[in-house]
């Protein structure tokens, strides 16, 4: 979602904000902005849409300054105008804030009648006239931002500059994170690691209710009460070059492409085939007293769990429930004791699941995640984190993420059997061989992607798409649905494959195509007796199988690979990603930030 930037530094600010900005588009936008503090006056472009709005308004009226803050806005409340965009200014202070300020209303109604003008309905400007009216009240910028800070209530990060002030910028965080970037004679802030790569690999992640006082020589991070402390400088993963599409015409298309090579090198960190064992880090109980698993997540990191659970069923025999994370709290789940829950998100910010996750903690669950960001707050509320070595993904369409949390959670299915005495060490010698062949059977499947250009061709005119499978290619069959509607826009629905003719088959015709899911498995007779139901009434079926039987009347087929369970989920994602890209593609339209759509969901 939203996305900060904030630099103090030896040049202009303007030029390497902008850089900061594109690596944040990934994030989602719909409208941007940059302030700069230049001989202490403070100054502001602003503009809707794209980037390139911004850099055009910014050629027609240049901003100088080395101290600069900018903002990429996904609107919540109020349209994506050049008003609403940040950064939000009074005369002595410029802020951009990430997140909701829940006790705007009360606070602005204080300040009206204290006699502050607004020119707006914005939360962040009330924060903004806050903190002005505690500048002009005498207080120094410290104390003023401080004082600010505690009457604010809601989920936010802030950075401010502050105007007579050169050498100095506020950052807070409360619920969305905020990290500090440490340079050489010169701090930065950012709202993720991706907003500084280029800029710094020393980071500081402000913990919940910190905020940070930089200047070009110094960083003093306090936390709520005002208290100095120190937060640990980790190193980040993330370089530039992580974030840039190589050869690729789009960042979709470049991830969906690493996958043979992510996914290998996930594994490697999960198996050792030398010893034919999993490896799991530390866990802080005992995997052998589980004794239920809660799987909760959204979007595709959703449909991830939902596979993991005919996993875990199936090897290590313990009751699983999957849960969306944003209905999950509202429907009072039965807890076990040595219950474990496992939350899955690549960003390991997602609002819905981090409150999801602080449910089940409150209420006494062992809490796992599988995270793609170590330093997020998941990562850290979390008992034990298990990380999915994906790497930077940018794509607001996720792929890559998807595969390597099925890699992790095949993994932890194994221990999990192995830990239940259900896994003897020939089996788990053998899952192990089994998912070693993962990443040479999947850039087997990459390399016929030219025949899914040609089935995208086909179906790209189509309104309605809908996706079938059974067994474990159901949640895949709903993955694909997701990947096409995201990026192309064509309504799609996933179901089981089996459930056609309980109602949606009255939805066939020549102009709705199927994409049926059919790997050679014990289903494959009864979902091939589902595909033709459907061509009976006239549906245009892609049959996407190993199977190597001509089947009459299809409108095309993809071969595919032989895999056995474990494998064949990890494989069949890669056609569904495949057909999304290249029929969004076909259509024109924008692959890597659809519309509406935000790469981190910080909202619930
Ligand atoms: O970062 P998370 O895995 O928690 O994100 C969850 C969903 O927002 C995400 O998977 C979303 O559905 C993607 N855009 C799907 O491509």
């Amino acid at each position: 979602m939203c996305g900060i930037i904030g630099i103090l530094g030896n040049t202009p600010a303007v030029p390497r904000m902008m850089e900061a900005l594109k690596r944040l588009e990934y994030r989602g936008y719909d409208s941007a902005g940059v302030a700069t503090v230049e001989d202490g006056t403070l100054g502001r472009r602003r503009a809707p849409g794209k980037l390139a709005n911004l850099e055009a308004t910014l050629k027609a009226d240049p901003l100088g300054g080395m101290a600069g803050i900018g903002h990429t806005r996904w609107a919540t409340h109020g349209s994506p105008t050049e008003a609403n965009a940040h950064p939000h200014m009074t005369g002595r202070v410029a802020i951009v804030h990430n997140g909701i300020i829940e006790n705007f209303r009360p606070l602005k109604d204080e300040l009206l009648k204290a006699g502050v003008t607004f020119e707006g309905e914005t939360d962040t400007e009330v924060v903004a006239r806050l903190l002005t009216r505690y500048l002009d009240e005498g207080l120094a910028p410290r104390d003023a931002f401080h004082k600010t800070l505690s009457r604010l209530e809601g989920a936010f990060a802030l950075c401010v500059l502050i105007a007579g002030e050169d050498d100095l910028m506020f950052g807070a965080r409360e619920g969305s994170p905020l990290v500090v970037g440490l340079g050489d004679g010169e701090n930065y802030l950012g709202s993720d690691a991706m907003a500084l790569a280029g800029l710094s690999s020393k980071l500081i992640y402000l913990e919940e209710g910190d905020w940070a006082e930089l200047s070009r020589e110094s960083v003093q991070v306090y936390d709520a009460a005002g208290a100095p402390v120190k937060r640990p400088v980790t190193l980040s993963q993330v370089a530039a070059t992580m974030v840039d599409k190589g050869n690729y015409r789009h960042f979709m298309q470049k991830e969906i492409f690493e996958q043979p090579t992510v996914v290998a090198q996930t594994l490697g960190r999960y198996l050792d085939p030398n010893s034919g064992t999993v490896t799991l880090p530390d866990m802080p109980f005992d995997l052998a007293g589980v004794n239920k698993v809660t799987l909760v997540a959204c979007g595709t990191s959703y449909y991830a769990a939902l596979v993991a659970r005919y996993w875990i069923e199936k090897i290590a025999r313990v009751p699983v429930e999957v849960d969306i994370a944003s209905e999950f709290r509202y429907r009072a789940p039965v807890y076990q004791k040595d219950g474990l829950a496992i939350f899955i998100s690549q960003s390991g910010e997602t609002a819905d699941t981090l409150a999801a996750l602080r449910h089940a903690k409150a209420a006494g669950q062992h809490i796992a995640v599988l995270v793609n960001v170590m330093g997020s707050t998941m990562a850290r509320e979390a008992d034990v984190a298990l990380p999915i070595y994906a790497g930077p993904e940018v794509g607001v369409a996720s792929t890559k993420a998807f595969t390597c949390q099925l890699a992790v959670l095949a993994a932890f299915a194994i221990k999990l059997g192995a830990a239940h005495g259900l896994v003897d060490a020939a089996q788990e010698a053998a899952y192990i061989a089994e998912l070693e062949q993962t990443p040479k059977l999947m850039a087997q499947v990459l390399h016929a992607d030219g025949k899914m250009a040609d089935i995208a061709r086909q179906i790209a005119p189509a309104r309605d798409i809908l996706f079938v499978g059974r067994g474990i290619q159901f949640p895949i069959a709903m993955e694909g649905a997701l990947k096409l509607k995201e990026i192309s826009y064509i309504h799609a629905e996933g179901y089981a494959a089996g459930e056609l003719k309980h109602g949606p088959i009255a939805l066939i015709d020549e102009t709705v195509p199927v994409i049926g899911l059919a790997p050679n498995d014990g289903l494959i007779d009864k979902t091939m007796s589902n595909l033709q139901e459907i061509m009976a009434r006239g549906g245009r079926v892609v049959l996407i199988s190993d199977n190597a039987e001509d089947e009459e009347g299809l409108l095309d087929r993809f071969p595919m690979p032989s895999a056995g369970e474990l494998v064949a989920p990890i494989l069949y994602a890669i056609p569904v990603q495949l057909l999304a890209y290249y029929t969004a593609v076909e259509k024109g339209t924008d692959v890597d930030q659809p519309r509406n759509l935000a790469k981190s969901v910080t909202v619930e």
